[in-house]
């Protein structure tokens, strides 16, 4: 047999999803990969009932169905501040997933170097070297996972044509501050350079900490390609709607990236999305609330079982640290904690560039009595620890 493509050695499948191979496999609560176990908004579910017999069955416009691009611009535009043209500014994609390998494959001409900060969410270091591209990485630093600003700028002079920021930030739950934003905008200016967010968890910030786009910052809209999606504000992570918001002159390559890899995110789910992104303001309130009461109960539970963590201050994320236990490596710890404990949580080694193997993450986008019974079964770590 001839031998496949050798730019696929360069990456391995997915770990997070191999730990939820490992929790079916022992019968673990699943705290590894980060999706809900409640349902959307009934409305949701009722608008997609409606759209199946509204007859939107075939291809929607390959950027977007009209009607799901101006209901995102209306809303973007308010929560970024910035005047969005549905016509103009957006793709629609399947997933912030396919919207941020769609940024890649546009800015990136093969040997170009990408920024993007350790730890990080994995999908990018697979999404450089599918593009071409060389990932450079700048650490965050545990447990408050801040950069060094000399480090960043030395890596933006090596000349790099974009740097990936995904805020607030899987697995770390940064949230980055306006005053860190805005360093960094003021380096892609001085170095020409792109930024490509990943904000898919815009709406889940913890107070004090509120999230910032970096699109809206001065001089910023051109040279920021911003990619988020529905999956996490409306618990639609099944539905597959993403979206790219750029400059129109980035929009034209984008547009034909995505009509080639996928031609188009799902059209009657696009229709029924409307619905949600026309949602009142207390939507978004009402779900940080949610939100804050699923970290508060868990992060209770953590301190129960003795563990030490970085409190989240976004996304639906925690950091735990691990070194008390004594394993050699995280990964080895993970399939211990769910064949013994009953819990899964994904080795953190999984998102560093370094050699860090003493956190492990665990998600809590989960109903109070699947957080409980999780909490119940850490608390047996206790004897080991
Ligand atoms: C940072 C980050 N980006 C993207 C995704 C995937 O998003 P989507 O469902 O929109 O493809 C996830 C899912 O966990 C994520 O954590």
């Amino acid at each position: 047999m001839p031998a496949i493509a050798s730019r696929l050695n360069l990456f391995s499948e997915s770990v997070i999803r191999d730990m939820t191979r490992i929790a079916i496999e022992y019968n673990a609560i699943n705290l590894s990969q980060g999706f809900p176990d409640f349902d959307p908004p009934s409305e949701l579910v009722d608008a997609a009932k409606r759209a199946m017999d509204g007859g939107h069955h075939q291809y929607a416009i390959t950027w977007g169905a009209p009607r799901f691009r101006q209901a995102l611009a209306r809303k973007q535009s308010h929560w970024m501040g910035l005047p969005l043209d549905p016509d103009a500014h957006i793709v629609v994609t399947c997933g912030s997933t396919e919207a941020m390998m769609a940024a890649m494959m546009t800015v990136c001409n093969p040997g170009d170097r990408v920024i993007a900060f350790s730890p990080f969410y994995e999908n990018y270091g697979a999404d450089a070297i599918l593009s071409g591209a060389e990932p450079v990485f700048v650490p965050l630093y545990p447990p408050a996972f801040e950069f060094d600003r000399e480090e960043l700028r030395r890596a933006f002079a090596t000349g790099v044509k974009a740097l990936i920021l995904c805020n607030p930030s899987n697995p770390t739950g940064k949230v980055f501050t306006r005053d860190e934003l805005q360093f960094i905008a003021e380096l892609a200016q001085e170095y020409d350079a792109f930024v490509i967010t990943d904000e898919v968890y815009e709406h889940i910030v913890y107070e004090p900490h509120q999230h910032a786009y970096i699109a809206g910052l001065p001089g910023m809209f051109e040279r920021t390609i911003s990619c988020s999606s529905l999956s996490k504000t409306y618990a639609v992570t099944g539905w597959r709607l993403g979206y790219v918001i750029a400059s129109s002159e980035v929009i034209g390559g984008v547009r034909k990236v995505h009509d080639f890899l996928t031609v188009g995110a799902p059209a009657p789910l696009q229709e029924a999305a409307v619905t949600a992104l026309d949602f009142p303001l207390s939507f978004y309130e009402e779900l940080q609330a949610a939100y804050t009461s699923r970290r508060d109960c868990f992060l209770g539970y953590l301190d129960r079982a003795g563990l030490r963590y970085t409190v989240p201050q976004g996304a639906y994320y925690v950091l735990v640290d691990i070194s008390d236990f004594g394993f050699a490596d995280d990964t080895a710890f993970c399939v211990w904690m769910a064949r013994e404990i009953g819990v899964a949580a994904v080795p953190g080694s999984s998102f560093f560039q370094e050699p860090v193997n003493h956190l492990v993450r665990f998600h809590f986008a989960k109903r109070e009595e699947t957080l409980a019974a999780a909490g119940s079964r850490l608390l047996r770590l206790k004897e080991r620890g």
